[in-house]
């Protein structure tokens, strides 16, 4: 098989498909790796690294995308990189194409074979390839959000610690799964008041026996969580309903009743973000914009900016996928896993993931059929 990792050109992307670890480890298998020249720069990986792996090195992505049946990607394909994509392509990258209409129309127009590393799903509901990366983005979007509550970044000038004699400031989180848990954790750890609000009680149970008292769970309704948005310094957006958009949960009366200076962290933005007031992405280059006195931050790739650990964590959790994937081929990969299958986000043409297609009111081709017609 020939796997090819393109260099990420999202701003502020800095993490890369595979290090030459595994680079080294899929070569090992008689796999043929085609790295674009300095696509690891910003992960720390050197093109030297990935050749002594016994990969090699490429001068651009039009040769990577050329040459390759498998593209190992980080984030989904951007406008610029359209013209590169083929039929010939099984793309496996983060796609969130619940918030991208036009990616899904350009990958059913080109036949691509897509699996979105954010819709592998074992059978327990777990996603084991979203789950690292919402590990980073929950730590740090309390790193964010308290930078921004710095005076000099607009915010109100609350220090989330408190200090002896003044009360800590108060971090809301909406959603208790991976992103919430992790940036309770942080949040906690800084010494913050913490509340996470979620629809599931189970998730609420696991974390309170977690943190104990160190948090307060509420059940998520608009009536129980105003008077949590008026108290909230940062409020973190943190829910998902896997594949499909995020449920807008906050409206912007809502966002209305927050303090002037307090600061939102939508993480969610990637499937197009769980806050009504959220209405564009931001970057690392200009974090946050204010609405009704509020600082909106909604950046859709938050582990970029932390590339030396974010890179490592992502491919432990995807090299055994991309092996079975080259090992197998993508038909006996699929048909093997279910995890995978349900990674399947479109295939020749047909749209294979339920909630895009719901999303989009497009048509919906079940995996499986969407397999054994095209392979
Ligand atoms: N911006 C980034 O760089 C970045 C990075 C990683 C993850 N994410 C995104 O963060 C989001 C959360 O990911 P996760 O891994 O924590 O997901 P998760 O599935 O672990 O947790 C989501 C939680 O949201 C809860 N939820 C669903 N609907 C709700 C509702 N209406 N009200 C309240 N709670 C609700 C669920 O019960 C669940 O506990 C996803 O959109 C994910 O793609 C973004």
């Amino acid at each position: 098989m020939i796997i090819g990792v393109p260099k990420e050109v999202k701003s502020n992307e800095n993490r890369v498909g595979l290090t030459p670890n595994g680079a080294g480890v899929l070569a090992k298998k008689g796999h043929l790796v085609i790295v674009e020249k300095s696509a690891g720069s910003g992960s720390g990986f050197s093109d030297e690294e990935y050749i002594n792996a016994g990969a090699l090195i490429v001068a651009d992505a039009s040769k990577v995308y050329n040459d390759a049946e498998v593209i190992v990607k980080v984030k989904e394909p951007i406008k610029n990189e359209y013209k590169y994509l083929m039929e010939k392509h099984v793309i496996f990258t983060y796609l969130h194409l619940a918030a991208d209409k036009r990616l899904v129309e350009e990958l059913l127009l080109k036949k691509v074979t897509s699996l979105g590393y954010e819709t592998v799903q074992l059978e327990n509901g777990y996603l084991p390839l979203l789950a690292p990366m919402s590990e980073i983005a929950g730590r740090m979007a309390v790193q964010t959000g308290a930078m921004l509550l710095q005076k000099n970044y607009g915010g109100s000038g609350v220090l989330l610690s408190g200090v002896p004699g003044v009360v800590a400031g108060e971090v809301l989180i909406l959603g208790g799964g991976t992103v919430g848990k992790n940036a309770a954790k942080i949040a906690i750890g800084l010494g913050a008041r913490v509340t996470v609000v979620d629809v599931d009680a189970l998730k609420l149970r696991e974390l309170e026996d977690v943190f104990g008292s160190a948090i307060d769970t509420i059940i998520y309704n608009t009536h129980s969580v105003i008077e949590c948005i008026r108290r909230a310094d940062l409020m973190i957006g943190a829910v998902l309903v896997p594949g499909g958009a995020a449920p807008k949960i906050i409206t912007e009366d809502m966002v209305k009743a927050m303090k002037n200076g307090s600061v939102i962290v939508d993480v969610a933005i990637d499937q197009g973000g769980c806050i009504e007031t959220i209405d564009r992405v931001t970057t690392y280059d200009k974090p946050a914009y204010i609405k009704h006195g509020v600082l909106h931050c909604s950046i859709s790739n938050i582990p970029g900016a932390v590339p030396k650990t974010s890179t490592l964590a992502l491919e432990a959790a995807t090299l055994p996928y991309i092996l079975e994937i080259c090992q197998k081929g993508i038909e006996g990969a699929l048909k093997g896993n279910s995890a995978l299958l349900k990674g399947l986000n479109t295939c020749r043409g047909k749209l294979t993931c339920r909630a895009v297609a719901d999303t989009f009111d497009l048509e919906y081709t079940d995996a499986m059929t969407a397999v054994e017609d095209a392979f």
